[in-house]
């Protein structure tokens, strides 16, 4: 195996380019040379299931020796996120405000970034509870959603910050107009709800350190050799790289073999130009050619013949 892979590593790249492939393709190889592998797919569009031939579900599933897969569910996911959100916002709040409460969550369930904040936290959660895997391996979803998902925990911690220094702000103030000191109701509730920002920026912290630890997290980008998907993957590049995830290289699936006929010819070529701007655009940045079957990818045996090229 040409790849040695950080603990944590991710396969992300534009919609249907083979990313799912790759990401099991590199779990079978880690399995195979006998280390403990999780593979866990973060796309709401789940294949996993699929290309093994078994139902999957949000806890590890063993599919072969030392690998196991698992699909998060995301609406469990997102439910659960919101349960917690409301109960920490129940024990803060004064009980005729119950009401405010359960409107500002049915609002939170459907405005945007709830599902990623959600899934953030159950990442951050897999990483903690499924630190007995020697490697976890995240198929994700295609790039603009996973770009976002990278920055997030920066932002969710910028904002928690945000929050606790007006809390402090506010806690000040409320202390000097109540010219109290010692215990006090108010001065209680205060703490806890410090307590749980406290909590949560931890939570994001973690995990931003993990995904930007490049002893720890590596992202690879899947893309074919062509045009549109090079100039995406640059991009993308660019937007990780700012996330301060480590991009360990990019594979180029579907490569058309070499020796085909004049038509072949053609697409081989049309590939390489595609592959020259990506070496212009990004120098440096390790490749790895995996060639077009010529029969289905979705199978065991079919991911077991790609792992041989990584
Ligand atoms: N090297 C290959 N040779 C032949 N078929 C392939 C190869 N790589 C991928 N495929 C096939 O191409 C299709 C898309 O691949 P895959 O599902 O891995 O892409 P994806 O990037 O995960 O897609 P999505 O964005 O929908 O998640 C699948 O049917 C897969 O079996
Ligand atoms: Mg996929």
């Amino acid at each position: 195996m040409l790849l040695n892979p950080t603990p944590i590593v991710f396969f992300g790249g534009k919609g249907g380019v083979g990313k799912t492939t790759l990401a099991n393709a590199t779990a079978f190889a880690l399995a195979a040379a006998g280390r403990e592998t999780l593979l866990v797919s973060t796309d709401p569009a789940h294949n996993l299931g699929h290309v093994w031939g078994t139902e999957l579900a949000d806890a590890p599933t063993p599919v072969r020796p030392h690998l196991s897969l698992m699909e998060l569910d995301p609406a469990r996911t997102t439910e659960e996120h919101l349960a917690r959100v409301r109960r920490s916002m129940e024990d803060l709040m004064p009980r005729h405000l119950r009401g405010e409460v359960h409107k500002h969550i049915e609002l939170a369930r459907q405005s945007p970034g709830t599902h990623e904040a959600a899934l953030l936290e159950r990442m951050a959660q897999v990483l903690g509870e499924q630190a007995n895997y020697a490697h976890i391996v995240f198929d994700t979803a295609p790039s603009g959603h996973t770009a976002r998902l990278m920055a997030l925990p920066e932002i969710m911690a910028a904002y928690t910050d945000g929050l606790l220094a007006r809390r402090e702000k506010a806690d000040k103030f409320g202390a000097a107009l109540r010219g109290l000191s010692g215990p006090d109701p108010v001065e209680e509730r205060n703490r806890k709800i410090r307590a749980t920002l406290l909590q949560r920026r931890r939570r994001f912290e973690l995990l931003r350190n993990e995904l930007s630890n490049p002893q720890r997290t590596t992202f690879y980008l899947v893309a074919t050799a062509e045009r549109l998907p090079v100039l995406e993957s640059v991009e993308f590049h660019g937007q990780l790289s700012a996330s301060g995830v480590h991009v360990g290289g990019i594979f180029l699936n579907r490569r058309v073999p070499e020796g085909a006929d004049a038509f072949l010819s053609g697409r081989r070529a049309a590939e390489e130009e595609a592959i020259a701007l990506l070496r212009e655009r990004l120098p440096g940045l390790a490749m790895w050619n995996v060639p077009w079957l010529p029969h289905d990818a979705g199978s065991p045996e079919a991911i077991a013949e790609i792992a041989a090229y990584l």
